[in-house]
């Protein structure tokens, strides 16, 4: 059998196990396009689970397309924290805007204008075409990649963006009129039964009949991923300095890595104990109290940090941070993962 007629073959057992065993998710109560944008953009990176809080925050906060392209980015950017990919709560916002002027504040209709906005790609653009208003067009993710390549059991490098092209034309000559359930029918047997990593639950699979990577026992092999990520590797030493119940922290800059989240002081280098007093008295502080607090190890896409922490307690304050209570921390200024490990020792 050819590979698309086994990929056709597919769509039906997959709509309807979805149908019958989808999960009771948030955003799939009602098809509103701006709460299937959103959930969308937060599950790229991120876990379903992890999501769902994030996501009733988010909307309780900012109920409408109108409101977002409104909010301040600070407290954007404080909804969004502890989820990493920061660029992804600010796509959104400018995407909000553009509605606004564009389409007076109603979410375009289809995958062409969709794309256009900025945060918005293949996959979110087919996501919400799809879902929203069941235009044919797929949504490729990790998870489909996964299951289609085991289903024809295709040793080509996931990691490839050829590879994920040629799914996608093939997904596009078969995609049937029930588009969203299709869809989501496919990233959900991804997330539950097609998992990743050792044994998937092919027992319990729709597909297992037609699925070539069961048959031929290469399920472990497939898929293959051989594209291999070189990060650049840095070094940082985090101070959480103290004064009376202050702690220092400051904005980082305008562009680039986290840009314009909040952070404590650091430097792009591990230092010991003894070397902390030169640091401090280049900021203008003297430490009377120094303790390690933490040690983290953190991933970003293409960087990644070894951190080591420090508390101090210094004798007076300085111009160059911003010195604010704990409490005001924690509600009011976003900090980056990278930087909780040290939050919590506040
Ligand atoms: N992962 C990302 N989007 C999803 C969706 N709409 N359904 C299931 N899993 C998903």
């Amino acid at each position: 059998m050819k590979e698309i007629e086994l990929i056709q073959k597919a769509t039906e057992p997959i709509i309807k196990w979805y149908q019958k065993n989808k999960r009771d998710l948030p955003w799939r109560k009602e098809k509103n396009p701006y709460h299937i944008w959103l959930s969308e953009i937060m599950l790229q990176q991120t876990r379903i689970e992890a999501v769902k809080q994030y996501y009733k925050r988010f909307l309780a906060e900012i109920p409408t397309i109108q409101d977002l392209a409104q909010v301040e980015e600070e407290k954007l950017l404080k909804l969004w924290e502890g989820l990493g990919y920061y660029n992804r709560a600010k796509n959104l916002k400018k995407a909000a805007q553009i509605i606004q002027e564009k389409y007076q504040g109603n979410m375009p209709q289809n995958y062409s204008q969709l794309i256009e906005l900025p945060g918005i790609g293949e996959y979110t653009a087919g996501a919400i075409s799809s879902i929203a208003y069941n235009e044919p067009q797929p949504a490729v993710d990790g998870n489909v990649l996964r299951v289609i390549s085991r289903l024809i059991a295709s040793k080509k490098d996931v990691l490839d963006p050829k590879t994920k092209k040629e799914v996608t034309q093939n997904l596009k000559e078969i995609m049937p009129k029930q588009a969203g359930d299709f869809n989501q029918g496919i990233m959900e047997l991804g997330e539950t039964i097609c998992l990743p990593n050792g044994e998937p639950l092919c027992e319990q699979c729709p597909i297992q009949e037609l699925c070539l990577a069961k048959k031929q026992k290469l399920t472990v092999q497939i898929p293959v991923r051989n594209a291999k990520l070189a990060r650049k590797k840095e070094e940082k030493t985090v101070f959480l300095l103290e004064f009376e119940n202050k702690i220092a922290i400051r904005k980082r800059e305008k562009t680039g890595l986290l840009a314009n989240m909040y952070e404590f002081p650091n430097i792009n280098q591990k230092i010991h104990k003894k070397e902390i007093e030169a640091i401090l008295r280049n900021w203008g502080l003297v430490g009377i109290k120094i303790e390690k607090i933490a040690t983290h190890h953190h991933i970003f896409t293409h960087i990644e940090w070894d951190m080591v922490g420090y508390k101090v307690q210094v004798t007076h304050i300085n111009q160059e941070f911003i010195w604010t209570e704990k409490e005001t921390i924690l509600e009011k200024y976003p900090i980056p993962s990278a930087f909780l490990p040290f939050r919590k020792k506040m």
